[in-house]
């Protein structure tokens, strides 16, 4: 569904919301409510778009864009990132408007290059540089890796309007136009979880960034993300919730237990060490991976201290769930966690030191060696692992 919000009278959203695409950011992030994805049109004395959209999604908002062109042809398009769901469809933007100029950073046109294979009008901007389109000036800022090396900000200085792309989206799904319209408290849940999986892998950028961004006199009285809902009523919020992801604030007593069970004793050994977490006061949430969604997990990873991580042996290696979560967990780069690892086997112990070492490799301090039973956890051995867990957290 395409949906077109005046924002002024000559600034224009055009969202797409597609309540099917439950595989946000292309395949990697199951989501619950589908996918949006925005875009902007300002019918200044210059007709400018900023950023573009998915290609699969061109003929539906094709028409739109037509609409309130009215005749007109686009003059410049602004690539705030080059991903393909923002800039999928620039080159057939750029068929119907050759002459138009492009506006990019110095990353974005050496990553449009690698992806369009065509000179186009392309110009270099960044910090300190500023367009003018008629009645409005445009000014940019690079925000490099938060949270791909190219994205940037575009600020249009007479509406106090920022254009930010990737950052402040949120995995919201819904018809309302501004936040405001929404309970705080749900706006900032979905972007918490957008954040864990587009942004924490990058989150050293995202403080250098808001230090940045606070120098820079940008007063905003509007934030238009490329997904999610834009930020009107709550963006003092939007930004301390940045802030405190961005310092990486962890909750000392918080303990998630992640595993995968073939048969179900490893699920019975995550259960011992939960009750034992729990008795010794921590806040503990558990997942089994194959029963629940990887992006919320990951979202809870946020805040977390302590991950409990268990895997059955298979065929002398762990789990194929579990070895993708691993890698996520790596790919984040989360700062100052502690680990724990634990599983159950058959006839060989072979898989749980390298599920150790590779959360060791994922930055986690290890504390104590693996935790193991053989085959179905019995009494006593329930009892020892909850020892084990005792003595080290
Ligand atoms: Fe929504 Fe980095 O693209």
């Amino acid at each position: 569904m395409v949906k077109v919000n005046k924002i002024k009278d000559n600034i224009y959203q055009i969202r797409v919301i597609d309540k099917e695409n439950k595989n946000f950011h292309g395949c990697i992030f199951p989501v619950i409510d589908g996918s949006s994805y925005a875009f902007y049109l300002i019918m200044d004395e210059q007709v400018t778009l900023v950023d573009t959209i998915d290609d699969i999604y061109y003929d539906e908002v094709l028409p739109e864009i037509d609409k309130l062109l009215n005749g007109r042809k686009i003059d410049n398009v602004i690539v705030n990132h080059v991903e393909p769901d923002h800039e999928g469809s620039f080159a057939l933007v750029m068929k119907d408007n050759p002459q138009a100029n492009v506006y990019t950073s110095k990353a974005g046109i050496k990553a449009m290059q690698e992806q369009f294979f065509k000179e186009y009008n392309y110009n270099v901007v960044g910090y300190g540089d500023s367009l003018n389109i008629g009645k409005y000036n445009l000014l940019f800022m690079e925000t490099p890796l938060v949270h791909w090396p190219d994205n940037m900000w575009t600020y249009l200085q007479e509406e106090k309007i920022l254009f930010s792309n990737d950052a402040f989206g949120q995995l919201l799904v819904d018809d309302v136009v501004y936040d405001e319209e929404l309970d705080k408290d749900k706006l900032l849940k979905y972007s918490r979880e957008y954040y864990a999986n587009i942004v924490m892998p990058n989150n050293k950028n995202v403080k250098a960034l808001l230090t940045k961004f606070a120098n820079v006199n940008w007063d905003i009285e509007l934030i238009c993300p490329a997904h999610g809902i834009m930020l009107k009523g709550y963006i003092k919020d939007m930004l301390a919730q940045y802030q405190s992801f961005a310092n990486n604030t962890i909750i000392d007593n918080k303990a998630l237990v992640v595993y995968e069970s073939i048969w179900g004793n490893t699920k019975l050994m995550a259960q011992s060490i939960v009750d034992e977490l729990v008795s010794k006061g921590y806040e503990v949430k558990s997942y089994q991976l194959s029963k629940s969604r990887i992006s919320e997990i990951m979202d809870e990873m946020m805040d977390t201290k302590l991950l409990v991580l268990g895997s059955s042996n298979h065929n002398n290696c762990i789990l194929p769930p579990v070895a993708d979560f691993l890698e996520r967990v790596k790919a984040t780069h989360f700062e100052n966690r502690n680990g724990i690892v634990f599983g159950s086997y058959g006839w060989a112990k072979i898989p749980f030191n390298d599920l150790k070492e590779r959360l060791a490799a994922a930055k986690f301090n290890i504390l104590t060696e693996p935790i193991i039973v053989n085959y179905t956890p019995h009494q006593e051995e329930e009892k020892t692992i909850k020892d084990e867990i005792a003595q080290v957290i």
